[in-house]
């Protein structure tokens, strides 16, 4: 581990597909959002940036929101000659929209390495509308599970199946819901003896996952849903969060109960739904998240594991 590094992340997206306020919803955090509730911060979809030196960057997921969250992120700036970017390396951890659509934004001939699992990759590749990433600058490489790589120089990580299901746009007639392998990814990143998570889809907390977690210094979390059935209750949707890959936080079954005894130093909801109430500063629901030790991620949240 190089001297003076330590691990660092920038939420640059902290909602789930859709974003918050959503461009055609009037759910009960929509409709605060779109008001200019002071109570209500409006976030963009999910993705993150991570480094070491705060020179070379890592976006994990690349929402369709990539512009407006490289903009309001100096970090992530060009910073020297015509072009440049800080930004080595893009990984992927699942072909959802949210994390994928933004990939078109960055075409311009600035070399990065495209990472992901070979499904992932496949998917990417049968997709025509990503041959403006030009292969001359953008190379694809396929990323194992469990197995150790390069994320950025000095920086390792280690991708692993958490339980989900295949991108929205694949689902045949008959969806697999919670399988386990290359289609949703969790990333773990070892700087030294830090480890940290980052798992913005999950569909439950297997006992491995758990063991994984075990331990951590830094958890980034799937904050999709606050109840199972609360997009059909918002009257916004025919959908579980079941039937979507997602755990609720809330429930004798959900995130909060499944990682209530896990060894965490600090705990993170990411991938958060606009229809999620711990959304609206001062809610019940956000009460009891905080009350559980967790935080709520908002667009420019820094985060860093000090070694
Ligand atoms: C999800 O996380 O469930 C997806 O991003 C949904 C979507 O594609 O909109
Ligand atoms: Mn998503
Ligand atoms: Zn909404």
């Amino acid at each position: 581990m190089a001297r003076g590094t330590a691990l660092q992340m920038h939420v640059l997206g902290a909602a789930a597909g859709g974003g918050s306020p959503q461009w055609n919803c009037r759910c009960e955090v929509c409709r605060l959002a779109w008001a200019g509730d002071p109570r209500v911060t409006p976030r963009t979809q999910s993705s993150i940036a991570v480094s070491i030196d705060g020179e070379q960057w890592a976006l994990i997921n690349c929402a369709p929101d990539i512009l407006k969250q490289l903009q309001q992120t100096p970090a992530l700036h060009p910073r020297e000659g015509h072009r440049h970017t800080p930004i080595a390396s893009v990984l992927l951890t699942n072909a959802d929209v949210d994390h994928v659509g933004g990939l078109l934004n960055l075409r311009e001939s600035s070399p990065f390495r495209l990472l992901a699992t070979p499904m992932i990759q496949d998917v990417l590749q049968q997709n025509p509308i990503f041959e403006v990433l030009n292969p001359a600058y953008v190379t694809r490489e396929s990323i194992a599970l469990e197995t150790a790589f390069t994320l950025l120089e000095g920086l390792e990580a280690r991708l692993f199946a958490v339980p989900g299901k295949t991108a929205l746009y694949l689902e045949g007639e008959n969806v697999e819901l919670g399988i386990e392998g290359e289609s949703t990814v969790g990333v773990e990143f070892i700087h030294g003896s830090q480890r940290a998570y980052y798992i913005p889809g999950c569909a439950a907390v297997t006992p491995g996952l758990a063991e994984r977690l075990d331990g951590a210094d830094l958890l980034l979390f799937d904050g999709t849903l606050w109840r199972d059935d609360e997009m059909i209750e918002a009257g916004v949707g025919v959908k579980t969060g079941a039937r979507m890959g997602h755990m609720s936080m809330s429930g004798d079954d959900g995130s909060l109960a499944a990682l209530a005894d896990i060894d965490v130093a600090r705990r993170v909801f990411v991938h958060i739904n606009n229809t999620n109430p711990v959304l609206i500063a001062g809610s019940s629901q956000r009460g009891e998240v905080e009350r559980s030790g967790w935080e709520i991620a908002f667009d420019g949240m820094e985060l860093m594991c000090r070694t």
